[in-house]
C-alpha cells in the first residue's frame, strides 16, 4: 500500500518520478504528489485522486531538479485530499512513507504545543516536523532521520530530502518494502521493482532497520544494529515491458492471456516425467525433514488463500500430511497449535502482505520450519523463509489476481509431489502420470482461452446483475471462492461462493429469477463423471428449480449439463487436482468482461491497492 519513489542523479528528475509513479499506481491511487529540488530550494506538487491528476496539474508547473521523491497513496489516515497527498513538507524537509505511525497523535500534541502548525490529517507529516526539529538542533540530515525514528513507533518505508543537504535522499525501512536501484551516475529507490525498471536491473532489497543515505556516486547501507553492512546487489530478470500491457486494453487482461506462459515458467526445469520426481530450487527438503513433519499450516490471504485451500487438497491427496489453512489475519491473535515438527507454508504473491508476514514470523517463532510460495524475488517473506518456492508469473500489475494464483497452484502441485515422493506416499509411476498432467497444462490453458468469445458473451448478459452465486463442490470450492472475489473487486456486483452442498443450509433461500448463479460442473476426471460432478448437478437442478438463471462452465464434450443451463462455457479436462488451474480461467474472463462492460477502473478497482502492508 502506498508506493514510493526517489531519485538522485544528473538528469531533470521529475518526469522520471512520475514514470515511476506509474507503475506503482497499483500500490494506491488516492492521490499522488512529487517533491523535486531545484536552485530555489523544494517543489512540491500534489494531487487528489488517480496520478493523471497530478500530471495535469504538473503541465507548466513541472518543478525542475536532479533529486526529489514521489508517492502514490493508499489512504489509512486521513481522507484522500491534496492536503493529505505526500510528499509532506515542514520547512525545508519533504517526506514520503508507506505504512502506519502509531504513536503520531502523541507526538503531534508535543509539537502542537512547542509551536508547530500541522497542515494535513496523516500521520506522515509527524516525519517532516520531527526531521526539520532534529535538523534545527544542528544535526546533519542522516543524523536527524535517525533522531526522529528513534521517537516513532510503527511500521514505515521512508525517503527524505532537505534543502540543507541538497545532494542526498536519505531512505530507511520497518516492514514495509523498500529497493534501491544502482544506476550509473545515478541512483535510485522504490516500493516496487518496476518503478525503476526502465533504468536499472541491479536491485538492493532493504532488510527490517536497514538505514541507506543515497547520492548519485553510491549507497551508504547501515543494518538495523547500526553497524555498516554490505549491499547485496542482486540483478533482475524480469525486463520493463512484462511490466507494460502488451497491446491489452488492461493488465488483468494481459495477465490472464499469460498464464499458460507463467505455468510453463513455473513448472520448467523443476518436474521430471521420467524420473518421476520434482526438483524444487530453493526449497531443502529431504526425507528426515518431511517424515519428521506431523502437520503443515497455511497462512495466506485473499486469492492467495483461495489457492492454499486447493493446496490442501493437493498435499493431503498425494502426500497424505495433515494440513490447516488459516486467513492471516485470524491466525495471527489466537493461540496457533504449532510446534517444531510443523511447516508453515506462507502463499503469497507480493511477498509483502503485512498479515501473512506476521502470521509466519508468528509460526516460525513457535518453532515451525518456514516455507514461502511467493512471486517476487527478494521479497520480506521469502527472505525470512527456510525454503522457498517461486512461481515464475512475472510482475503481477493488476489489482485483482488471476496468474498468480495458477502459478500457486502448480506450485502446490510441484510441491504435493515433491513430499508425496520423500514421504513414500507416491510411487514414481503416479507421480510421472501428475507430472504429465502438469506438464500438458499450459496447452490445456491455451485451449481455455479460446473460448474468451462465449464467455464475454455470457458476461454482458449478465452484467447487470445485482447479486451473483458461484457453487462448486470438492477441488471446484475454492475455485466458487476466488470466482466470487473476482467479481466483486473488480466489478462491484455484490457476490459469493459456496460450497454448493451447503446451499440447501440457508443460501438457497436467496435464489430466484433475478439470482445468476455460476455452477463449477466440471467432471470429476477425464475417465470418470465421478461424485462431485453427479452431486452438483443435483444442486444445479435444485437452483433451476427454484427460477434461478444458472451459467454453467462444464467439461468439453459434456452434453448433459448445457441441457440444464441457460448458458454453458466449455472447458478442457485434466486431473481433478489440477483441474482448478483450468475452471478458474473462465470465472477470471467473466468478471473482467463484466467489469469492462460495466466501464469499472478494472486494474485499478475502488478502495483496494495490490499490496496490503499494513494491518
Ligand atoms: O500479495 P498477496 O498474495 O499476499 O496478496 C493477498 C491478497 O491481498 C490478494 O490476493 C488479493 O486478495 C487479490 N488482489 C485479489 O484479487
Amino acid at each position: 500500500m502506498c508506493g514510493i519513489v526517489g531519485y538522485v542523479g544528473d538528469e531533470e528528475c521529475a518526469s522520471l518520478l512520475v514514470d515511476g509513479l506509474r507503475k506503482l499506481e497499483y500500490r494506491g491511487y488516492d492521490s499522488a504528489g512529487v517533491a523535486v529540488m531545484g536552485k530555489n530550494g523544494l517543489h512540491v506538487v500534489r494531487a487528489k485522486g488517480k496520478l493523471k491528476n497530478l500530471e495535469n496539474k504538473l503541465v507548466g508547473e513541472m518543478p525542475q531538479g536532479t533529486i526529489g521523491i514521489g508517492h502514490t497513496r493508499w489512504a489509512t489516515h486521513g481522507k484522500p485530499s491534496d492536503e493529505n497527498a505526500h510528499p509532506h513538507k515542514y520547512g525545508g524537509v519533504a517526506v514520503v512513507h508507506n505504512g502506519i505511525i502509531e504513536n503520531h497523535l502523541e507526538l503531534k500534541e508535543e509539537l502542537q504545543k512547542a509551536g508547530h502548525k500541522f497542515t494535513s490529517e496523516t500521520d506522515t507529516e509527524i516525519f517532516a516536523h520531527l526531521i526539520q526539529n532534529e535538523i534545527e538542533k544542528g544535526l546533519d540530515l542522516p543524523k536527524a532521520v535517525r533522531a526522529a525514528l528513534k521517537l516513532v513507533r510503527g511500521t514505515y518505508a521512508l525517503a527524505v530530502i532537505s534543502e540543507k543537504q541538497p545532494d542526498m535522499l536519505v531512505v530507511s525501512k520497518n516492514a514495509s518494502p523498500l529497493v534501491l536501484g544502482i544506476g550509473e551516475g545515478a541512483n535510485y529507490v522504490a516500493s516496487d521493482v518496476p518503478a525503476i525498471l526502465a533504468h536499472t536491473r541491479d536491485v538492493v532489497y532493504l532488510e527490517e532497520g536497514d538505514f541507506a543515505v543515497i547520492t548519485k556516486k553510491g549507497i551508504e547501507l547501515t543494518g538495523a544494529n547500526g553497524q555498516a553492512r554490505k549491499a547485496e546487489v542482486r540483478r533482475i530478470d524480469w525486463t520493463p515491458t512484462m511490466a507494460e500491457k502488451n497491446g491489452h486494453k488492461h493488465f488483468m487482461h494481459k495477465e490472464i492471456h499469460e498464464q499458460a506462459r507463467a505455468l510453463t515458467d513455473t513448472i520448467r526445469g523443476r518436474a521430471s516425467v521420467e524420473e518421476g520426481d520434482v526438483f524444487l530450487d530453493g526449497c531443502h527438503l529431504d526425507a528426515k525433514i518431511v517424515q519428521g513433519i506431523s502437520k503443515i499450516q497455511i497462512v495466506a490471504c485473499g486469492t492467495s488463500w483461495h489457492a492454499s485451500l486447493t493446496g490442501k487438497l493437493m498435499i493431503e491427496t498425494i502426500a497424505k500430511i495433515p494440513v490447516e489453512v488459516d486467513l492471516a489475519s485470524e491466525f495471527r491473535y489466537r493461540e496457533p497449535l504449532v510446534d517444531k515438527n510443523t511447516l508453515c507454508i506462507a502463499v503469497s504473491q507480493s511477498g509483502e502482505t503485512a498479515d501473512t508476514l506476521g502470521s509466519f514470523r508468528e509460526a516460525k517463532a513457535r518453532g515451525a520450519r518456514g516455507l514461502a510460495i511467493c512471486n517476487v524475488v527478494g521479497s520480506a517473506i521469502a527472505r525470512e523463509a527456510d525454503d522457498v518456492l517461486y512461481t515464475h508469473a512475472g510482475p503481477e500489475i493488476g489489482v485483482a489476481s488471476t496468474k498468480a494464483f495458477t502459478t500457486q497452484l502448480a506450485a502446490f502441485f510441484l510441491l504435493a509431489v515433491r513430499l508425496g515422493r520423500l514421504r513414500g506416499t507416491l510411487s514414481a509411476d503416479v507421480a510421472r502420470n501428475h507430472l504429465e498432467n502438469l506438464r500438458e497444462l499450459p496447452g490445456l490453458v491455451e485451449r481455455t482461452l479460446k473460448y474468451e468469445d462465449v464467455i464475454k458473451a455470457a458476461a454482458y448478459k449478465f452484467s447487470g446483475a445485482r447479486d451473483l452465486l458461484f457453487l462448486g463442490r470438492g477441488p471446484q470450492y475454492p475455485v466458487a471462492l476466488e470466482g466470487a472475489l473476482k467479481l466483486k473487486e473488480i466489478s462491484y456486483i455484490h457476490a459469493e461462493g459456496y460450497a454448493a452442498g451447503e446451499m440447501k443450509h440457508g443460501p438457497i433461500a436467496l435464489i430466484d429469477e433475478n439470482m445468476p448463479v455460476m455452477v463449477l460442473a466440471v467432471r470429476d476426471s477425464a475417465t470418470e463423471a465421478g461424485v462431485n460432478y453427479e452431486k452438483i448437478l443435483g444442486n444445479l437442478q435444485e437452483v433451476k428449480a427454484r427460477g434461478g438463471r444458472v451459467i454453467a462452465i462444464h467439461s468439453e464434450g459434456d452434453t448433459m449439463v448445457p441441457k440444464l443451463a441457460e448458458v454453458s462455457i466449455p472447458c478442457p479436462q485434466t486431473n481433478p487436482l489440477l483441474m482448478p488451474i483450468l475452471s478458474v480461467i473462465p470465472t477470471q474472463l467473466f468478471s473482467y468482461h463484466v467489469a469492462d462492460h460495466r466501464g469499472t477502473d478494472v486494474d485499478q478497482p475502488r478502495n483496494l491497492a495490490k499490496s496490503v502492508t499494513v494491518e
